[in-house]
């Protein structure tokens, strides 16, 4: 971020801005807490402490923008069916029959991995996503990206996954003990060829959380590049820099999905890649070219008409880049306070970034909807939406999943945003973290960084049981 925009950001705070700058150009600005940001995303903030706080929409919201709003959460949350028309057009394959089936309540469906039944429920292994190569990063052509598990009546699923999970216990030096669990992933039952484990890269993600999806989507792509250039602190080994897409001849900075592998918000690819519901950007089924089609047992499942419209997808969009951002609760709490310095002391923030700016215009839609209200905004989403290194340690495997996507290379994942993290519990029942949903609980998620977060995490570790706790209570305060 720009020095001076960022002590005029301070200033307008009305605190006291310190300018003692490292020879790393770090100051002592960056490690110290600012207060006063509760307001997690301008006009855009909303203040529900409900199950719905991710699911409700911003206050400017209203008329018909509220109409297509409630409209879009629908075509959001309703099941789709195999039929032809409207609401229609699930499968042939697919992984999740709605995209609230994953993304409950706009957050993060209670993952498969933790559940008892461990996948062999009614909706196979419900709400994550599988990604699949060859070991040498070759996609299989039989099955495609992501494995699809599910199916409709008459088609055989792509494959079952399965998992198998590794725990360790550790102690921190004052002799409190956690425990790491590490999930390794195996898909059997494949329906065409069957893919040896040793040619197999599999790497497993939850949803994420749909908070600040909007802001996300509006941000301004020369502040997030200028904070790549900023992002190199030898003392603490970070360095963040950015994905890029090459899209249909574009090349554009990534800021949504687990590695910056995004260049917009993806409602098209979700309803393809994760519904098998064709439209005009995915015409094709995305079982295409897969044996099953050839063989002629899918043909008669297979329409030409798309299954969905650019105008209800829009509404979609809309429903999603509508959405308020829960403000933050008990800030003035005193160990929440503490907390919130300790994150800056431990160098949380080099990475989580608290504040950015949404672009002066705002955001236009797929179908050309114009949102102004997303614009000019000064945002906390805690994350510099950049690429870090997590290393490749804790338990010989840490948090490579040696999955490609764009630039972002297998130990390499985007800084999470925080904002709204702090409901989570509330909103979906449960509080796994990290991509793949491995970790339990604020504690292990925080003991599973590694590689450019090793140091920051290291502060963690060794501090007092009583300030690690008032860390964790300043992340449930987001
Ligand atoms: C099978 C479960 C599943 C279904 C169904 C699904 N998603 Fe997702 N979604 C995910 C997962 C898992 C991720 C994280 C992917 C990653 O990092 O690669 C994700 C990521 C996203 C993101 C990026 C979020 C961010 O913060 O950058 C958006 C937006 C999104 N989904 C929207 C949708 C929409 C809209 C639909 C319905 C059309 C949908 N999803 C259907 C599982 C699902
Ligand atoms: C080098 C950059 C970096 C630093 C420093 C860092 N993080 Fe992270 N953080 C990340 C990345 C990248 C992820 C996503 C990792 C993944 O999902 O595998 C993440 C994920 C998280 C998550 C899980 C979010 C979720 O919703 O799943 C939490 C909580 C978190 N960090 C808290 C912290 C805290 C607290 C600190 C300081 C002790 C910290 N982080 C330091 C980069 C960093």
């Amino acid at each position: 971020m720009n020095k001076s925009l960022k002590y005029f950001t301070l200033s307008a705070l009305g605190l006291i801005c310190f300018s003692s700058c490292g020879d790393d150009g770090l100051t002592e600005a960056d490690l110290s807490a600012p207060s006063g940001y509760a307001l997690s995303a301008g006009t855009s903030t909303i203040f529900s402490t409900s199950s719905f706080a991710y699911d409700g929409e911003a206050d400017w919201v209203v008329g018909e923008l509220k109409k297509r709003f409630m409209r879009g959460d629908k075509l959001y949350d309703d099941a789709r069916t195999s039929s032809n028309g409207y609401g229609g057009g699930l499968g042939p394959v697919y992984a999740g029959y709605s995209c609230g089936s994953c993304h409950r309540n706009a957050g993060r469906t209670k993952p498969a991995l933790w559940e008892e039944s461990e996948g062999s429920g009614a909706y196979g292994f419900s709400s994550m996503l599988v990604y699949v190569t060859r070991k040498n990063g070759v996609f299989f052509q039989d099955y495609g990206r992501v494995i699809h598990d599910q199916a409709i009546y008459g088609v055989q699923p792509e494959g079952k996954i399965k998992v198998q999970k590794h725990f360790q216990t550790f102690q921190f030096p004052d002799g409190e003990e956690y425990e790491l669990c590490y999930p390794e992933y195996s898909i059997s039952e494949w329906y065409a060829d069957s893919i040896k484990p040793e040619d197999l890269f599999c790497s497993v993600r939850i949803p994420l959380r749909h908070v600040g999806m909007g802001q996300i989507m509006a941000l301004d792509p020369n502040e997030i590049e200028a904070l790549a250039r900023k992002s190199n602190y030898p003392e603490w080994g970070i360095s963040g820099r950015c994905n890029y897409i090459v899209e249909r001849g574009q090349r554009r900075l990534g800021v949504g999905g687990n590695k910056a592998q995004h260049a917009d918000l993806t409602v098209e690819l979700g309803f393809s890649s994760d519904m098998g519901v064709t439209n005009s950007r995915y015409p094709e089924e995305i079982c295409e070219g897969q044996r099953q089609i050839q063989q002629g047992s899918m043909m008669g499942l297979l329409y030409d008409e798309l299954d969905i419209s650019t105008k209800d997808m829009e509404d979609v969009d809309l429903y999603l880049q509508a959405l308020g951002v829960p403000a933050r609760r008990n800030v003035n709490n005193k160990t929440v306070r503490r907390g919130q310095e300790l994150f800056f002391q431990a160098g949380c923030a080099l990475c989580h970034a608290t504040t950015l700016h949404t672009r002066p215009r705002g955001t236009t839609l797929l179908n050309g909807t114009q949102l102004p209200w997303l614009g000019n905004q000064t945002i906390h989403p805690y994350s510099d939406f950049l690429l870090h290194d997590m290393g490749s340690e804790i338990m010989g495997v840490g948090l490579n999943d040696n999955y490609v996507s764009g630039l972002a290379r297998g130990n390499e994942w985007r800084t999470t945003p925080l904002w709204g993290i702090g409901l989570q519990e509330k909103v979906n029942g449960h509080t796994y973290f990290l991509h793949d949903g491995r970790a339990r609980n604020f504690t292990e998620a925080i003991m599973w960084h590694g590689g450019e977060a090793e140091a920051s995490k290291n502060k963690f570790k060794n501090m007092s049981r009583t300030d690690r706790h008032a860390l964790v209570r300043f992340l449930e305060s987001l």
